[in-house]
């Protein structure tokens, strides 16, 4: 699996606000809704385009348009719902997945309590989201259950993730490639993001 880490300088320069401590919910919102924007213009740069003919003021012409890939955006319940909008801004036709899954506070193993997907499951490519991929159990999880229904053509975009997640989730699913603001620096024993963001869920919704 490929592993991007997105270094353009306007994302990095909002998820440094995003981490911030003293960043309140509605800024928080914001902030995570323009940095999921920015990813979501740079994840779809190899969407394949075909020609067509078109007639400009001027002449006749051959001009390129998307090659009409069907796109599913899967966020990952809660988190995850704060970066749809923002994706939905650059593919306002894509359809929408939802996988919710909580981690267990005593053991942090993912619990799957809903899933529902668009109904033509094996002939989108789908984009599964999450502000963040800890230890790599819920993001491994979420594409199980996609997959399990069929879903052949998978990418996990996240906001900041730790290494020991990457990892896990790469040996997992060696077909999906993965797509990070930034890769922190480790995890700490609560399972924690280091440096991180703090629970994005919490922050986001409360
Ligand atoms: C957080 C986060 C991810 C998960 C990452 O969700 O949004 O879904 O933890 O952890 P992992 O990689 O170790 O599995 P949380 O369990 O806090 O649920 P919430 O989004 O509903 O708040």
């Amino acid at each position: 699996a490929k592993v991007h880490v997105f270094d353009h300088p306007l994302i990095q320069h909002k998820l440094t606000f995003i981490r911030k401590a003293d960043t309140g919910t509605k800024e928080f919102r914001e902030l995570v809704d323009e940095v999921s924007t920015l990813m979501a213009f740079e994840i779809t740069r190899e969407l394949p385009l075909t020609e067509i003919n078109i007639q400009t003021p001027v002449c006749e012409a051959t001009s390129k348009v998307l090659a009409g890939k069907k796109l599913g955006v899967v966020p990952i319940l809660r988190a995850g719902i704060g970066m749809v909008e923002g994706i939905l801004k650059l593919i306002p036709a894509a359809k929408v997945g939802h996988v919710g899954l909580y981690r267990d506070p005593e053991t942090l193993k993912p619990v799957e309590y809903y899933v529902k997907l668009p109904s033509d499951v094996s002939e989108r490519e789908f984009i599964v989201v999450d502000p963040m991929l800890a230890t790599g159990g819920t993001a491994i999880e979420a594409i199980n259950s996609l997959k399990k229904r069929g879903a052949v053509n998978i990418k996990f975009m996240c906001l900041v993730a730790a290494p020991e997640g990457v990892e896990l989730l790469t040996k997992e699913h060696p077909d999906v490639d993965v797509y990070i603001a930034a890769l922190d620096e480790k995890l700490n024993d609560k399972g924690y993001i280091v440096p991180g963001l703090g629970d994005a869920g919490d922050r986001l919704f409360g």
